[in-house]
């Protein structure tokens, strides 16, 4: 076990045997080597920096019906909202004054936003915040959309496969293709995006032949980012009855992904935050890199319900921004709150200029 261990920590690859093997015989003791191998990873490449995005969740409308998920179209207990290009704006001032550099703009599969009003919102937060990056997670469209997009200043695409295993992904997926949704990161990448791809820990009937597939996937994809999080059932989604992921497996597998990626930029879940006080610290000291904090409206925040008992809840966004600062710090890192590109992206990107 240690072997292995040591041989992806050296050599950044594991085959899918390799991985299946190291998560069905992965002891105690073997965790907090993988976990200081991950670590020592993200310090090369990283240093003791932790990247903070402000978080705008801006709509909870969802044309999709994802078994897993509270915003599902078919929960009908829940209240739906959208926030106005306007009000959008005011968050990211709010952000930009905080010293945010980066915005993710996030909300469920929601076409009330056209392509028109998406690039009209992106072009609006480049001509009043130059400097800044702007992460879109806004689900599955067109590929002209995503190029419009782009063009229109869009720096980043965040979209968790959420399971590359086809047999899991069409059980909780029923207005969705697995296919698709690679062809759509495919796109994306393709496109110039800075991408993030991601899957969750825990779901029923995940194997750990299931998660070396994710693992396996990604080490093709090789995207920029990748969200990990465990499962947490919600109770107005037909899962409710099932067992969650837990902490420690998920703190597995963003170790493995920072050994597999070792430039990739890893968020520690707000999941983990949920089903854990210091779950997000944890995610850190195994290999995380970037923290989101919410800029979302306190008004609107519970109503984004992906998950119960997200944190946070009531909180102000000044306060996100100095609480998660005051956890970085105390595992001994430093926020950072530049754009925060991947190393990656950087590197190929300086590669073409000089061309
Ligand atoms: N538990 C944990 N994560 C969830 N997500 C959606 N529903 C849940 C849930 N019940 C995750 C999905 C999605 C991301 C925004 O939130 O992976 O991509």
């Amino acid at each position: 076990m240690l072997e292995l261990i040591a041989k992806a920590f050296n050599t950044n690859k594991l085959t899918k045997e390799e991985i299946i093997y190291l998560l069905q015989n992965l002891k105690d003791e073997d965790r907090q080597t993988l976990f200081g191998y991950a670590l020592e990873t993200k310090k090369k490449h990283y240093g003791d920096e932790v990247y903070l995005r402000g978080l705008i969740e801006f709509s909870n409308h969802c044309r999709q019906d994802c078994l897993y998920c509270g915003i599902r179209a078919s929960n009908p207990m829940l209240s739906r909202y959208r926030l106005t290009p306007e009000e959008i704006q005011v968050c990211c001032q709010e952000g930009y004054n905080l010293g945010y550099r980066t915005f993710v703009l996030q909300s469920g599969e929601d076409l009330w936003y056209t392509k028109d009003i998406i690039v009209k919102i992106i072009r609006r937060i480049k001509d009043k915040f130059p400097g800044v990056a702007i992460t879109l997670s806004i689900g599955e469209r067109k590929r002209d959309e995503y190029e419009a997009y782009f063009r229109a200043g869009a720096d980043r695409f965040l979209m968790r496969h959420e399971t590359a295993s086809e047999r899991l992904y069409a059980k909780l997926h029923p207005t969705m293709k697995l296919e698709n949704r690679l062809a759509c990161l495919q796109a994306l990448k393709e496109i110039g995006y800075q991408v993030g791809a991601g899957f969750m820990v825990g779901l029923p009937g995940q194997s750990h032949i299931d998660l070396a597939e994710d693992l396996c996937y990604l080490q093709e994809l090789e995207p920029d980012m990748v969200g990990i999080g465990p499962f947490i059932p919600h109770s107005e989604t037909p899962l409710k009855g099932e067992k969650g992921g837990t902490v420690e497996d998920t703190l597995v597998m963003v170790a493995l992904t920072r050994l597999l990626l070792p430039e990739s930029l890893l968020p520690a879940a707000t999941a983990m935050g949920t089903l854990h006080p210091q779950g997000r610290e944890l995610a850190l000291q195994a290999g995380a890199n970037v923290v989101m904090p919410l800029l979302t409206p306190s008004s609107v925040r519970k109503l984004y319900e992906l998950y119960q008992n997200k944190i946070c809840l009531n909180d102000e966004s000044g306060k996100c921004r100095y609480c998660i600062e005051r956890r970085i710090n105390s595992v001994g890192m430093a926020a950072d709150l530049s754009r925060g590109d991947s190393s990656r992206f950087i590197r190929t990107h300086e590669l073409k200029q000089k061309r």
